[in-house]
């Protein structure tokens, strides 16, 4: 078994440099079969969940070249099969191959996604966006048949702001004749970066950032080339680091304002930072205060941040209260950062962390992501040694995390054990 070794409390000077966002890419991966032709998009990071798609991709028949960050995809010999379980129920953007191959073939046969176990995450936005669309969709268990004669535009108004849904909503709209509309849709930058793609292959979509999404469908999407955002929930992540054991640690090649809601609760806690163009300079601070932080879509406090601002909050002295508001199971972090010396309760979709505690290391477990994520950060700042096992979740987000913080002075290896 693998597990993530971390000797804590050691200071952190340097510069980290951001990858391309996980969540952008494994939206961008599944879109570029959309076209007829080559696409490269850049910025990609190697992380387990990119190549999990690649995997998915080459099984569909596309080819793909893989040069370091950069994917090129040619989709002309795709052919549309059913994706085996065990390759689709690996992440959850899995579920982006549905919208690509209906809005391709308009045919699709697939199971439900995999995620992390963090909530129920059912995908029925997902299928409301496509029934409007024009297909129908027989659900068998756990087991998806959507099929449609011809997808037409159509005004889809989502119950909640999912990112899923609206992103996989855009990527059969391009295709359908005439023009949709999404209403309440997700606002994440990410949804962004897979509009411009898409716009840069031939599509029509305009509003894309804020609640309402206009597409008008084409019939051809032409290869392009891509890049990815920088991936905010890694900068968040690493700027934490910074004001837990930062000694004017510099987050690089970030968009700032991506990290707004972030950057503001950390100025409210008192945290010394710089922010720059593209960076933020993080320092450890003494002398935190606490802060109430509840989670939201985005540009609100990001649900993948909670769990990693967490550690952070044990450091500020007095109550401060986390609320999650997109997911019901995510906490999972917390018993564990209690065991390491924290004081913290779980009230329903609410937690009230008692600070300022001293942390010290023990045998953890990484049971999804951002928990993971959480842990590593605490492993930074506790004494003694932090073991952390199940890491998978951790290298299906984080590119190079070993690497990343060794080279500004992190003591983190992995290690068989
Ligand atoms: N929801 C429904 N029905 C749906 C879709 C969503 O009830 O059809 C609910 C979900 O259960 C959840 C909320 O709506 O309570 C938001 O879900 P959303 O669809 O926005 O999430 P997602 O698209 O499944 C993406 C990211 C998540 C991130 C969320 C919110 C990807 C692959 N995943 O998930 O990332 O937490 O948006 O920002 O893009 C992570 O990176 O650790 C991660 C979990």
């Amino acid at each position: 078994m693998k597990v993530l070794q971390i000797n804590g409390a050691k200071p952190l000077e340097g510069t980290i440099r951001i990858s391309g966002s996980k969540n952008a890419s494994v939206a961008l991966i599944p879109a570029a079969i959309l076209a007829d032709s080559e696409v490269t998009i850049c910025n990609v990071p190697e992380i387990t969940d990119t190549d999990a798609l690649e995997e998915i991709l080459m099984y569909l028949g596309a080819t793909v070249k893989r040069a370091s960050e950069s994917i090129v995809i040619d989709p002309t010999s795709l052919v549309n099969k059913e994706i085996p379980e065990e390759m689709s129920n690996k992440l959850r953007a899995s579920y982006y191959f549905m919208a690509v191959l209906l809005a391709k073939y308009k045919h699709v046969e697939m199971y439900f996604p995999g995620g992390c176990s963090i909530g129920a995450r059912p995908i029925d936005q997902t299928l409301k966006g496509f029934r409007a669309l024009g297909a129908t969709v027989e659900e068998k268990e756990n087991y998806y048949v959507i099929d449609a004669k011809e997808l037409n535009g159509a005004t889809i108004e989502l119950d909640m702001p999912s990112v899923g849904a609206t992103i996989n909503a855009m990527l059969v709209a391009v295709k359908a004749k005439g023009e949709t509309i999404i209403k309440n849709a997700a606002r994440e930058p990410e949804i962004i970066n897979v509009a411009s793609f898409l716009n840069g292959m031939g599509a029509k979509i305009t509003g894309a950032g804020e609640s309402e999404i206009k597409i008008e469908g084409v019939e051809k999407l032409e290869g392009c080339y891509t890049e990815v955002i920088p991936d905010r929930i890694e900068t968040g992540t690493y700027i934490i680091a910074g004001a837990l054991m930062g000694k004017k640690l510099k987050i690089d090649n970030i968009i700032p304002e991506h990290v707004e809601s972030l950057i503001s609760k950390m100025q409210e806690m008192g945290v010394d930072m710089e922010v720059g163009v593209d960076s933020v300079t993080v320092s450890k601070t003494e002398n935190l205060k606490p802060v109430e932080i509840v989670t939201k879509g985005y540009p609100g406090f990001a649900t993948d941040l909670q769990q990693p601002v967490t550690v952070l909050l044990t450091q500020c002295k007095g109550n401060s209260t986390l609320e999650e508001t997109i997911y019901e199971n995510r906490f999972k972090n917390v018993p564990y950062l209690n065991n390491m010396g924290a004081s913290i309760e779980i009230e329903n979709r609410k937690i009230h962390i008692n600070g300022k505690t001293e942390l010290t290391g023990c045998e953890v477990e990484a049971t999804d992501l951002r928990a993971g994520a959480c842990l590593v950060l605490a492993g930074l700042l506790a004494s003694g040694t932090t073991t952390i096992s199940n890491i998978g979740p951790v290298l299906r987000g984080y590119e190079n995390i070993v690497e990343k913080l060794t080279d500004v002075g992190a003591s983190i290896e992995i290690k068989e054990v």
